[in-house]
């Protein structure tokens, strides 16, 4: 059975096709290049002693995408493309809806057209929004969002399951990810941010590489043990075989299912900063900064829907997530170096 991959070349497509590969499917990828390079698919074939096809498309291109789906017989989909920086997208809305909402739409319209009926989205803890309490557990409402980048994630949610009210042939499986961190323990695939890291743990891993002075700590008054604020860190690797176990779960159940991808543990900045000397050695110098606009006190999931449904559970650690951070930033110090 092949499955399809969106955005594939990037930071947890990479490491997902890795998994994907190791679990005996075929996998064929289609990314623009836009955050990432196809270097990283070369390194998954090489982690993997596996070959697979993989292909330039940006996946608002229809035609393109029906080349793709009939040059190879496609019977899931994994759907990573889409753009991710929430302070770019507040700048440049309409680039973001139409990426990722018209990207989304042009990609289930070709899925249609091909009769390929079973999708596992990329959605976001960031759907939840500010007002819920901690757990957040699938059931909860969502909305809320404050940047577009959010309001996508939120949006395309609601398109998948009015797509699976209106055609009960539809599969659609709705990954809520919370904080995805480390890298393969190969050191050869991690994340490689173009410009000044947005997210924590990059920005960590370029302060111990020497690429930037000191980190700044977005506020310590807020309601958490040590007033910095708490996310739930989830190692790349244990989210990619997350999506193993969705794909195999969509392609046995109809409908539309939603789960939440995280440790379960609330971590704190200071915490991580911590936990990357305990693991590396390397002290991070910081600052306290003023508060980052649209950031919450509390983020961190309750997992025991995908723990009974889908049998998976986190196995590694903050810990392993800074030695392998480390590994893969020290060894690449430029990404990819394109
Ligand atoms: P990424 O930027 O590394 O990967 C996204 C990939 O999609 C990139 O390779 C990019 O080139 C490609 N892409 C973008 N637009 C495209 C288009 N129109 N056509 C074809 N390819 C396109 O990001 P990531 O961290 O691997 O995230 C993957 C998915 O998970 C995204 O949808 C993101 O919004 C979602 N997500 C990420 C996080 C996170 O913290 N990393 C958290 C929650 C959800
Ligand atoms: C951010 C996005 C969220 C997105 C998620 C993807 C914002 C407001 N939210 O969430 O929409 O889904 O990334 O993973 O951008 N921090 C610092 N210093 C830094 C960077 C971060 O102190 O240089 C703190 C933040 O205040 C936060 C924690 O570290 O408390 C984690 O930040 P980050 O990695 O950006 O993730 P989120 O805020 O959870």
């Amino acid at each position: 059975m092949a499955v399809f991959i969106t955005g594939g070349a990037g930071f947890i497509g990479s490491h997902t096709c890795v998994e994907m590969l190791e679990a005996g499917y075929e996998i064929v990828v289609a990314d623009n290049y836009s955050n990432s390079s196809a270097e990283s698919l070369e390194r998954v074939k090489k982690i993997t002693g596996k070959d697979f096809p993989y292909y330039e498309c940006d996946i608002r291109d229809k035609e393109g995408l029906a080349r793709i789906f009939d040059a190879h017989k496609i019977d899931a989909v994994i759907h990573f493309a889409g753009l991710k920086a929430v302070g770019e997208s507040v700048a440049k809305p309409l680039e973001y809806y139409d990426n990722n909402i018209g990207g989304t739409i042009a990609l289930l319209e070709v899925m249609r057209e091909k009769n390929v009926k079973t999708i596992v989205f990329s959605s976001s803890a960031t759907v939840y929004g500010s007002e819920n309490p901690v757990p957040f557990k699938e059931d909860m409402k969502t909305g809320g969002t404050t940047n577009p980048y959010g309001t996508t994630k939120y949006m395309i949610e609601i398109i998948l399951q009015d797509l699976c009210k209106a055609d009960p042939e539809w599969s659609v499986s709705l990954l809520r990810y919370f904080n995805p961190i480390g890298a393969h323990e190969s050191g050869l695939i991690g994340e490689a941010p173009n410009g000044i890291p947005n997210n924590l743990m990059p920005y960590i891993a370029q302060v111990a590489v020497g690429k930037r002075e000191k980190l700044s700590v977005f506020g310590n008054d807020y309601n958490t043990p040590d007033g910095t604020g708490v996310r739930d860190y989830i190692h790349v690797v244990d989210l990619a075989k997350g999506h193993v176990k969705a794909v195999a779960r969509a392609v046995s159940v109809k409908g539309c299912e939603v789960f939440n991808l995280g440790t379960g543990h609330g971590v704190s900045v200071l915490e991580l900063v911590n936990a990357f000397k305990e693991a590396n050695g390397i002290e991070i110098p910081y600052v306290i900064a003023p508060r980052r606009p649209g950031d919450i006190d509390n983020s961190y999931a309750d997992v025991t829907k995908a723990w009974e449904i889908l049998g998976w559970k986190t196995e590694k650690t903050i810990v392993d997530a800074c030695r392998d951070t480390w590994r893969w930033q020290s060894g690449n110090p430029d990404g990819y170096g394109n």
